[in-house]
């Protein structure tokens, strides 16, 4: 069996998605089930180096998750050919001054949403990457959820009839830090640190739109700041300049109307953090994180509106399980493999700069769309 190596430089990994999604449950979890095989006679080993400024975070969490390379000095993890791919999971505004530094190193690029804070810099990124020959690829991890499969698999198997519409529902209470511990990091709702909804969801929103429903021409888009102050992780209070919650509405090249409503400001009482609701003429589908539920045109209900009489019909009854076929792993998991095996034997990898980039351009083109009041058509950028 032959074994390729790959050094993987991890900037930013110390942060929530970094250590998490990445570092722990992605690339830990390929080195323990053996690698990424390729075939029956190869396989891929991604050798991790954590990078960072804070060199006690690092050495704590090298020893959790036993990893033994570790550095401050990005420079020269960027000098060392042994190490082929970055990957920045640092915060957005950081990552463009990552990626060219990289990139001036000849590195394949892997990263976190959004890939810059404009659509312009993004663009560049992405241009340059080209220009610089490498291999890049975004996250863009919604795609493997289990339960967006099974949506696919509806879609690809004609169950819909004609989609009409698309209701995206998004969003948890975000502990404002006062007293209780905040779940998200304080940049989040502050502007002037790169954070905010719009930008952080409208990213994920254009590539679910484009991937399963066409893609994204047209948008309107109201953002709010519905909790003015919050308490950062030093328990001090700051203003939030951010927007906390955005109501978005998107028309596709096949004619879907998709509205997603994204907020941090929300309780749950649906099935899951993130729910779809798909319509077409022939059936529906309700997705979550991991499952599915459709209702053909056989089984709707004839419903009747009469406020007057306790309702005879349990909606939720009238819908299916979707079954599972297969055991999906962490989403964020399966794209690393499909990057690695991108890198190491030039398999497809769609999801590069490029797609990172139409993210940064839907969520720029909604901040302007709630600026101006008004709704604005999507330019192709290809
Ligand atoms: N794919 C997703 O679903 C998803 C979800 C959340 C966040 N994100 C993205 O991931 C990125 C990180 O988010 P997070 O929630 O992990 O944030 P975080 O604040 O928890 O982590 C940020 C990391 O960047 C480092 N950092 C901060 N400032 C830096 C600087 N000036 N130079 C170098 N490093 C610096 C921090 O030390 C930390 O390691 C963001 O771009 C965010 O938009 C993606």
């Amino acid at each position: 069996m032959a074994t390729h190596k790959v050094g993987i430089i991890m900037n930013g990994v110390t942060g929530r998605m970094g250590t998490n999604q990445h570092l722990l449950r992605s690339i830990m979890a390929i080195i323990a089930q053996g690698g990424v095989r390729l075939g029956d006679n190869d396989v891929i080993l991604p050798d991790p180096i954590l990078v960072g400024r804070d060199e006690a975070k690092l050495a704590a969490l090298g020893a959790r998750a036993g990893v033994k390379r570790w550095s401050t000095r990005l420079g020269e993890t960027l000098a060392d050919p042994a190490n082929q791919v970055y990957f920045d999971a640092t915060v957005t505004g950081q990552r463009p001054a990552g990626v060219r530094q990289a990139l001036a190193a000849k590195k394949h690029i892997y990263c976190e949403k959004p890939t810059a804070t404009t659509l312009a810099e993004a663009v560049a990124l992405s241009r340059e990457a080209e220009a610089a020959g490498v291999k890049s690829g975004v996250v863009q991890d919604k795609l493997w959820l289990p339960g967006l499969i099974k949506l696919k698999r509806l879609i690809d198997g004609g169950f819909f009839g004609k989609i009409l519409s698309v209701r995206g529902e998004f969003g948890y209470w975000v502990f404002t830090g006062e007293h209780d511990k905040l779940q998200r990091p304080s940049w989040n709702y502050r502007k002037e640190d790169d954070g905010g909804i719009i930008m952080d969801m409208l990213c994920h929103w254009r590539y679910v739109i484009d991937n399963l429903f066409g893609e994204v021409t047209a948008l309107s888009c109201l953002g709010a700041t519905h909790v003015p102050q919050r308490w950062d992780e030093a328990g001090k209070p700051y203003k939030c300049t951010a927007d906390d919650a955005a109501y978005a509405t998107f028309t596709t090249r096949d004619g879907v109307v998709c509205h997603f409503n994204s907020s941090w400001c929300v309780r749950v009482r649906r099935d899951d953090l993130l729910t779809l609701q798909v319509d077409g003429t022939q059936g529906s589908a309700v997705v979550g994180l991991r499952d599915c539920f459709a209702q053909s045109l056989a089984a709707t209900p004839r419903c009747v509106w009469n406020p007057d009489l306790a309702a005879e019909t349990k909606y939720f009854d009238d819908w299916d399980r979707v079954a599972a076929d297969e055991v999906c792993d962490n989403a964020f998991k399966v794209q690393w493999e499909l990057f690695l095996k991108h890198v190491v034997r030039g398999d497809p990898f769609p999801w590069n700069l490029l797609a990172g980039a139409k993210g940064v351009q839907l969520a720029e083109l909604g901040l302007q769309s709630w600026a101006e009041r008004r709704w604005i058509d999507v330019p192709s950028l290809v």
